[in-house]
């Protein structure tokens, strides 16, 4: 398995690519591209770490060279949040780049899963699939936004208010990834009853967990140790179901045969990326009106990255 890391020397890029030298099944290659200079050097410093997993670092105008053959590409590349800012702000910024690093995937790896972690991940994932289609590569069953932040706080913030182990808690996340877009299914998790009241203030603390992070860092940036991790799990999750065990992660795919058609939900993978598109649970009738309180919102995220790659 070939796993190449875009943006691998940012605040994300890093510990990422450290957890996936440190994670990967034996004889994977990681392959690490970023635009700053010193990328080939975060290359040859994790490769020092004794696992069996190689490690390249690619720089410059090397991008396709980085990607040549990936089976899976991660794209952490971008600018983050300071704060102040929504994630949409950043669209101008990250619009453009995610536009060029996917358009080399598509000579590089036209068959890779691309897994895109740059924000706002409502709009740069439906970029992502103009970009595949214009070049006539996009297979819907490759292309995932990864919003695993939003599963893992859940998971965390919901085991510290039931005093439980958070190996014991799974929370779906569905949606979108940003403020009103992110909504856990708190009244479905499974050994966990929450009241209306612990439901409604943990949906506004998971949504607005990344702001607490930026407000935290005063202007360093945003979440990187704690998305490292989540997209370390979502890579993980991949590789395993792309060997043949099919696993369920939450994540923003297109559900319907519209690029229009985005959304976050628990999916199953197999070899091919989405194997299927489980239903989902009951929600509550509070989970329903946020649900319906965001399809504008989330519709005008999409449009804006499809008007964008279309322009
Ligand atoms: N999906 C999520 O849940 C989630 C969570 C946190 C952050 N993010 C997003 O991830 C992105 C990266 O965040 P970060 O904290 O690592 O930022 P960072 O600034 O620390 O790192 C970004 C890296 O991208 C590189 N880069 C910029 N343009 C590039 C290009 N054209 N090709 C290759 N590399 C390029 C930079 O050189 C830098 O090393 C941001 O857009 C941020 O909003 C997403």
């Amino acid at each position: 398995m070939k796993v190449c890391v875009l943006g691998a020397a940012g605040g994300i890029g890093q510990p990422l690519s450290l957890l996936l030298k440190l994670q990967l099944p034996a004889g994977s290659q990681l392959s690490l591209y970023d635009v700053a200079p010193f990328t080939p050097g975060v290359a040859v410093d994790l490769s020092h770490i004794p696992t069996d997993v190689s490690v390249r670092g690619f720089v410059g105008d090397d991008v396709e060279a980085a990607m040549a053959g990936a089976d899976i590409v991660v794209i952490p590349a971008g600018v983050p949040r300071k704060p102040g800012m929504t994630r949409d702000d950043l669209f101008n910024m990250n619009a453009g780049i995610v536009k060029k690093l996917v358009a080399a995937g598509a000579k590089a790896c036209p068959n890779a899963c691309f897994a895109i972690v740059t924000n706002p991940v409502n709009s740069t994932v439906p970029i992502a699939a103009e970009v595949l289609k214009s070049a006539g590569v996009y297979d819907k069953r490759k292309l995932f936004g990864v919003t695993t932040l939003d599963v893992i706080r859940s998971q965390t913030f919901v085991a510290d208010l039931k005093g439980k182990s958070c190996d014991d808690v799974n929370v779906n996340v569905i949606g979108g990834h940003s403020g009103v877009t992110i909504l856990p299914l708190l009244s479905s998790v499974p050994g966990v009853e929450l009241s209306q009241d612990e439901i409604e203030s943990l949906t506004l603390r998971i949504q607005e967990a990344g702001t607490e992070v930026v407000e935290a860092k005063a202007g360093a940036g945003s979440a990187t140790l704690s998305m490292a991790q989540a997209a370390t799990r979502f890579t993980l999750s991949l590789v395993v179901a792309m060997n043949g065990e099919s696993v369920v992660e939450c994540c923003y795919v297109q559900t319907g045969d519209a690029t229009s058609s985005f959304h976050a939900q628990p999916v199953k993978l197999g070899k091919n990326g989405v194997d299927s598109i489980p239903a989902l649970p009951a929600l509550s009738d509070y989970e329903q009106k946020l649900l319906d309180q965001m399809r504008d919102t989330l519709e005008a995220n999409i449009s804006k990255g499809l008007e964008y790659a279309n322009a």
